[in-house]
């Protein structure tokens, strides 16, 4: 079957390249990706997850956040998609749960755009097979229990047996599918499944027949999950996790990490650093059997022209050390084609500062923290080559040349320049932080406003580990903005 626009998808994946290495600050070509929420709305209440959200209040129900209206989904696609290869939902909200979901994948085949879902699995039946059957080309289920006793303690509810049902449907289904969907499977690393992760492997490979599994950290969202933290005991986690990589290497299981390992509380690593432990699986594991290999996209195969990919074909084990891509400029510079470039973040609509309807273009997927325009009111190719973005553009064209301290300050705290947070390496996160247009990128809305920030993150940070400390630093800022901004969410 031919793929609608493909060759315009091509050709604008090229122009783009040959833009970045000529460092150019206004673009023509468009993004070949785009994280695309169309909702926080949610069926579950998960104990780790800051939109369900145990800690936002009695009566609160993920289930009736709001959604993008139908005419400004039918917008942003006429304008992105016919270049674009393919979207993710990675980040916020069920996406079965859309009423809009029908019509939402004519949308798709109608432009030959990928869908990716990132689900809980819980909707995933029949007939949701067959809507995204030759849409999708990649699904993740974040499953963090490989048992009801696990499940029900991370999900707060009893879901295990139709979930592991339904996955097990959705991977044997995959025969029918064309493209065949690449089918990982997303643990969130929790104190009540880190002691099982050996069992979780053998279940969701043998027993549901997925491609690979992914691990990510936890970030803490909420007081109630508090006692799922394994920050207290670094050296054990690292031994697990070696355990674990042994296990997947033996029995050609692929697993991408998205660390090898943990620092102490203060940042520090215990014998070796975690880019130092990639490469040295990177160097010593065994090349992967891809046999089978041709029957998955391009996309998932190849990655786009900058090497973004899903999978690994060297090896079986794969972590975020291992993937920070660059370019090489026709001057001969490096540029980090960070999400800015490749992947922008369009989020469900919230209420804003001046107290008015906002669609968010974020960027990016993993730091979302510059705000370029409000999509409600302005189409993204007008918001594309704005003074605000070009600014970011120039700046990431001469960051490898700049000492860290002077980078902007979303950049220095970024995920895709160092893969981990640790203080030592990213220094405070950007959690919860939005710089709008007109502000200073380059430092924090008020001196004062850094002060109580340092105070406040050193004592929480000494108290209990960075990641909590992120957190509080997130809450603190939230009400910053509340107070100064009305932001509402997000
Ligand atoms: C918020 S969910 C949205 C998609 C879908 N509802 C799901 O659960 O897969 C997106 C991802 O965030 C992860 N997540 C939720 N809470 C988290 C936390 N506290 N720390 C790290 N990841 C978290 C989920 O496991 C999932 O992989
Ligand atoms: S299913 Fe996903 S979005 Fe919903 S509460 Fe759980 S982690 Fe959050
Ligand atoms: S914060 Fe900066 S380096 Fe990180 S993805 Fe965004 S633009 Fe790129």
């Amino acid at each position: 079957m031919s793929r609608p626009f493909l060759s315009l998808k091509e050709d604008n994946e090229r122009t783009l390249l040959s833009e970045i290495k000529a460092k150019k600050p206004v673009l023509t070509a468009l993004p070949p990706r785009c994280t695309f929420e169309l909702s926080w709305r949610c069926n579950y209440t998960c104990k780790k997850c800051t939109y369900s959200s145990l800690d936002r209040g009695k009566g609160f129900s993920a289930a009736q956040l709001p959604e993008w209206p139908w005419e400004d989904v039918e917008r942003l696609a006429d304008e992105v998609f016919p270049t674009m290869r393919y979207t993710e939902s990675t980040l916020l909200g069920e996406p079965f749960l859309s009423p809009q979901f029908t019509r939402l994948m004519e949308l798709y085949r109608k432009y030959g755009v990928y869908y990716r879902p990132t689900t809980n699995g819980s909707l995933l039946t029949d007939e949701k097979i067959d809507l995204i059957a030759g849409v999708t080309d990649w699904l993740k289920c974040s499953f963090d229990g490989h048992n009801e006793q696990i499940y029900e303690r991370l999900y707060l509810n009893r879901n295990f047996n139709t979930v592991a049902k339904n996955l097990k449907h959705f991977s044997r289904a995959r025969d029918a599918m064309d493209p065949y969907p690449w089918f990982r499977v997303g643990l969130v690393l929790t104190r009540s499944n880190l002691f099982h992760l050996k069992e979780y492997a053998d279940f969701v490979f043998q027993e549901i027949g997925v491609d690979d599994m992914e691990i990510m950290c936890l970030n803490y969202s909420n007081e109630p999950m508090a006692d799922e933290f394994y920050w207290d005991i670094p050296e054990r986690v690292n031994q697990l996790m070696d355990d674990l990589i042994d296990h997947c290497i033996t029995h050609r299981y692929r697993l991408r990490l998205a660390f090898t390992r943990m620092p102490r509380k203060d940042g520090t690593w215990i014998d070796k650093t975690s880019v130092e432990r990639s490469k040295e699986i990177a160097d010593t594991q065994p090349r992967a059997d891809n046999t089978g290999f041709e029957r998955y996209s391009d996309e998932v195969r190849v990655g786009d022209i900058f090497g973004n990919k899903e999978q690994l074909e060297e090896g079986y084990v794969w972590s975020n050390d291992m993937r920070i891509t660059r370019v090489e400029a026709d001057d001969g510079s490096n540029v980090g084609v960070c999400e800015f470039f490749t992947r922008p973040f369009f989020k469900p609509p919230t209420t804003e500062f001046d107290g008015k309807d906002w669609i968010k273009w974020e960027s990016c997927g993993s730091c979302s923290t510059f705000v370029f325009g409000n999509l409600k009111e302005v189409s993204f190719r007008e918001l594309y080559n704005t003074p605000m973005v070009q600014e970011v553009r120039k700046f990431l064209y001469g960051k490898y040349a700049m000492p860290r301290d002077r980078w902007m300050l979303p950049c220095k705290h970024c995920l895709c320049v160092d893969q981990i947070y640790s203080y030592r390496g990213n220094g405070r996160l950007n959690v919860g932080v939005r710089m709008f247009p007109g502000e200073d990128l380059y430092s924090y809305p008020s001196r004062d406003l850094q002060r109580r920030l340092i105070n406040r993150g050193w004592g929480y940070f000494r108290r209990h580990g960075f990641l909590p400390a992120a957190k509080m630093t997130y809450h603190f800022l939230k009400d910053y903005y509340e107070g100064r901004k009305g932001s509402q969410a997000g």
